[in-house]
């Protein structure tokens, strides 16, 4: 990966060729669009491996790097993934789905979730997965219940919010009291109780998650010093722990200037809890794994140019990429062509979907663009197509995966038909 001083791009697989065009990993974007149409999402197999590879190097042997399915759930690269030997992370039966059709195994696999439904806990306990991750009593009742009556051992850890207050926007921030995830550490304890003695209930481990977009190790360490005391209590003493889950949530830089973050600080207090207490470490990254990794291509459909204000509609929406909608999120959007000799102007990208939120950046200065014209919203590894909807009856767009020599379109874009295949009038 080439280095910020030489790439203004850092990290992301993308440079500007010889041609003027802008590429990821050497294959033409204006090709990749031509062929695929837009909208459409572009990833990098190179670089979802190397960050894959940059993560496991952090981590002993017996470790588990998981990847957090919800952050981008195509199955073109959730097999680069299982191939690179990572587990996954789930949060429904129809990313367990995902994860079968590819053969990935019950044992590379956990299961976390507030409101998992009876049909995604039985199978899960078919699936063997490797942890259930308990958030309620209730949950543990209904788990306890299945596991007797279907007679297949259940194995889960407890998630626990610690009730740390994260540094991170308020809708993605998990590990605080007011939040609905996980137990609180009494109701933990009460699990554990419950637990003890249990023929079809074995609790393995401890799970946390603080949030997502996470840049201090302090927030860690504040988690870990809530946790121990459960850990340590006198109802987990009957139970054999094997595994502590460090949850997700290390932060990307969405901005060009930014710095690429070190996920070392953020880990080392959880790998040195888990050394401490002779714990496998489990993580469960998302956005670190895949967010750098994609773009998301759109044409230029209109410019509407009124001198003060000045909106340039392209083809991708809020459909697309929610995150700015919904978090009022920034992604830097670049020409895949950028035009010479043009002056310098500064205009809102907006979408087709009839909403006045519907904006992918707001006040971005460029040159402007001509109806036609391709640009790259960056950053949309993670959280863009896995978040897309089919508002404004709006088809899914087309994925292609760029690995080495090869372009394969991991996903075609949804078809009319297909649109209205489940209705009937
Ligand atoms: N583990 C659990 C239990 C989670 O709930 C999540 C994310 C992760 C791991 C992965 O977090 P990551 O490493 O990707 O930060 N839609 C939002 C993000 C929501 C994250 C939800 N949970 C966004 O676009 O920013």
């Amino acid at each position: 990966m080439a280095s910020s001083a030489q790439n203004p791009f850092g990290e992301r697989p993308l440079a500007y060729g010889a041609d003027g065009a802008l590429a990821m990993d050497g294959h033409s974007l204006e090709a990749i669009a031509r062929d695929a149409g837009t909208p459409c999402y572009v990833y990098s197999a190179a670089a979802l491996r190397a960050r894959a590879r940059r993560l496991k190097a952090l981590l002993a042997p017996g470790d588990q790097p998981a990847f957090s399915v919800k952050a981008c759930s195509s199955l073109g690269v959730l097999k680069v993934f299982a191939d690179e030997g990572l587990s996954f992370d789930i949060v429904s039966g129809g990313e367990l789905a995902r994860l079968r059709r590819l053969g990935v195994e019950g044992a590379r696999i956990v299961f976390s979730g507030a409101g998992k439904s009876a049909a995604e806990l039985q199978a899960a306990l078919e699936a063997r997965v490797r942890l259930v991750n308990i958030e309620s009593l209730g949950e543990l009742d209904r788990l306890r219940a299945f596991a007797r009556g279907s007679r297949i051992t259940a194995t889960v850890a407890l998630r626990v919010n610690p009730d740390v207050a994260a540094d991170t926007h308020e809708k993605i921030a998990t590990g605080h009291a007011g939040a609905k995830f996980g137990l609180t550490p009494g109701e933990a304890r009460q699990a554990a109780a419950a637990l003890a003695g249990d023929p079809w209930v074995r609790l393995e481990g401890l799970h946390i998650h603080l949030g997502s977009m996470l840049r201090r190790g302090d927030e860690f360490a504040r988690a870990l010093q809530r946790l121990e005391p459960v850990l340590l209590s006198e109802e987990m003493r009957p139970h054999k722990l094997q595994w502590f889950n460090l949850g997700g949530g290390v932060a990307i830089p969405y901005r060009l200037e930014e710095p690429a973050t070190d996920p070392k600080p953020l880990l080392s207090p959880g790998i040195g809890f888990a050394r401490r207490h002779k714990l496998r470490l489990m993580i469960e990254p998302g956005r670190y794994l895949v967010g750098p990794c994609g773009v998301l291509l759109t044409a230029v459909e209109y410019v509407k140019d009124r001198g003060e204000r000045c909106f340039v509609v392209a083809d991708a929406a809020m459909t697309e990429l929610l995150r700015p909608a919904l978090y009022g999120a920034w992604h830097e959007i670049v020409p895949v062509r950028p035009a010479r000799g043009r002056g310098l102007r500064t205009f809102d990208v907006v979408g087709p979907v009839c909403e006045t939120g519907d904006t992918l950046g707001a006040a971005r200065t460029m040159p402007l663009p001509n109806p036609g014209d391709l640009l790259a919203v960056l950053d949309c590894g993670a959280y863009a197509s896995s978040m897309a909807s089919g508002y404004n009856s709006r088809p899914l767009a087309a994925e292609v995966l760029v690995d080495g020599e090869t372009i394969r379109r991991i996903r075609r874009r949804q078809s009319a038909e297909e649109l209205l295949g489940l209705e009937t009038p």
